[in-house]
């Protein structure tokens, strides 16, 4: 049997260990090992972001991260982005209620990215597209996703 490395990280705020084979990808660990499938695969390859998390604050595609590498860091999975089970991010809510999601695959994924871009207070819209560039979604052409990241920049400097 392939020798296994110990891992012990912080996910979705809870302090998880594993023991997972040299190669494993961070997303199969998620997925499989965890159970949490709200994390997708698309090309397995960098290239569409569905399978984003925050790694340590910072949006990653878990497909391009090796699992044994986040000894120590903190990990957030779109099932974690609102907090408490259940709860959603202000970010998510506006998905949902400017019509954001469409088929869904992309979602996860969007959702994450789209909470560290609120999370840094973006204005310039050309700044949030660089920094959603790296989620693809074929449906929705952008336009409502842009509109549920100002609603919830809005909402953030509402409080
Ligand atoms: S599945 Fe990771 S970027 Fe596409
Ligand atoms: S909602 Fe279908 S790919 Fe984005």
């Amino acid at each position: 049997m392939a020798e296994r490395i110990a891992v012990t990280f912080t996910l979705n705020g809870e302090k998880r260990s594993f023991q997972v084979p040299a190669g494993r990808r961070l997303l199969d660990l998620l997925r499989d090992d965890a159970g949490l499938t709200g994390t997708k695969e698309g090309c397995g390859a960098g290239e569409c972001g569905a399978c984003t998390v925050l790694l340590d604050g910072r949006p990653v595609t878990s497909c391009l991260v090796l699992a044994a590498s986040v000894e120590g860091c903190e990990v957030v999975t779109v099932e974690g982005l609102g907090g408490a089970a259940g709860h959603l991010h202000p970010f998510q809510r506006a998905l949902v209620d400017t019509g954001g999601v469409q088929c869904g695959f992309c979602t996860p994924g969007v959702a994450v990215t789209g909470a560290a871009i609120v999370a840094l207070d973006v204005a310039d819209p050309a700044e949030q597209a660089r920094l959603l560039a790296g989620n693809l979604c074929r449906c929705t052409g952008y336009t409502k996703i842009f509109a549920a990241l100002e609603a919830a920049r809005e909402a953030r400097h509402a409080k």
